[in-house]
């Protein structure tokens, strides 16, 4: 299972790439502007490719099909590793298309239904993003649904890959692992909470109380 780090925050990325465990980035239009980077955005992009050596998503504002593929474009020259993140509408899906065609890949995301997930994968999507957390905020399962999308993309071949998104807890994560989807996308205070067990915790104390006995 791959991990990226939901952030656009460069100490935190630096800190997870130092811990071996960065394997990409996603960051959204919220994400920037926590870190009052909208002027800065294809700079911030840039400096976040310099740091991780995996796909970093980028995420376009435009809502119009001739927008979108005109900041794809621009956006997709910063660096090899950048994938465009685009919203699961016609247009898109639209997009994600004629990007697929150039060889440009795509994460469609603000996914919470098979079908949508259906659609963006027949596009041509490198990557599917269903916002588990953001389901389960509305009284709804969204594990149910990676556990839908991993039975569906398997019955199919398909070569998208299924990128679980708005996690906010371990279980998240560990549920998601067990259902066999490919990343899981992090915010930093979730992967911390990974470390943690009590009984770690007072293993190291009972280990070192006895080292010190006389
Ligand atoms: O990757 C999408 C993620 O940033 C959304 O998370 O917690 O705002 O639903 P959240």
């Amino acid at each position: 299972m791959k991990f990226f780090l939901d952030s656009a925050n460069i100490d935190e990325i630096k800190e997870i790439a130092d811990l071996g465990l960065l394997d990409g980035v996603t960051t959204n239009p919220s994400l920037i502007a926590k870190e009052k980077a909208q002027k800065n955005f294809e700079k911030t992009i840039k400096e976040i490719c310099k740091i991780v050596k995996g796909p970093v998503s980028a995420e376009v504002i435009s809502t119009d099909y001739d927008g979108m593929i005109k900041e794809a474009l621009k956006l997709s020259k910063i660096d090899k590793n950048v994938v465009i993140k685009l919203p699961m509408t016609p247009n898109g899906i639209k997009a994600t298309n004629y990007l697929y065609k150039k060889k440009i890949k795509v994460n469609v995301t603000l996914i919470f239904s098979v079908s949508q997930a259906i659609i963006a994968a027949k596009a041509g999507a490198a990557y599917v993003s269903p916002f588990v957390g953001r389901l389960d905020d509305i009284s709804s399962s969204g594990l149910d649904l990676i556990s839908d999308l991993s039975e569906v993309f398997m019955n199919y071949g398909f070569h998208t890959e299924i990128l679980v998104a708005s996690i906010r807890n371990p279980i998240h994560l560990t549920e998601s692992a067990k259902l066999g989807a490919d990343v899981a996308t992090l915010p930093y205070s979730v992967i911390m909470q990974l470390f943690n067990h009590p009984l770690t915790d007072s293993g190291i104390t009972k280990f070192l109380n006895d080292w010190n006995k006389k």
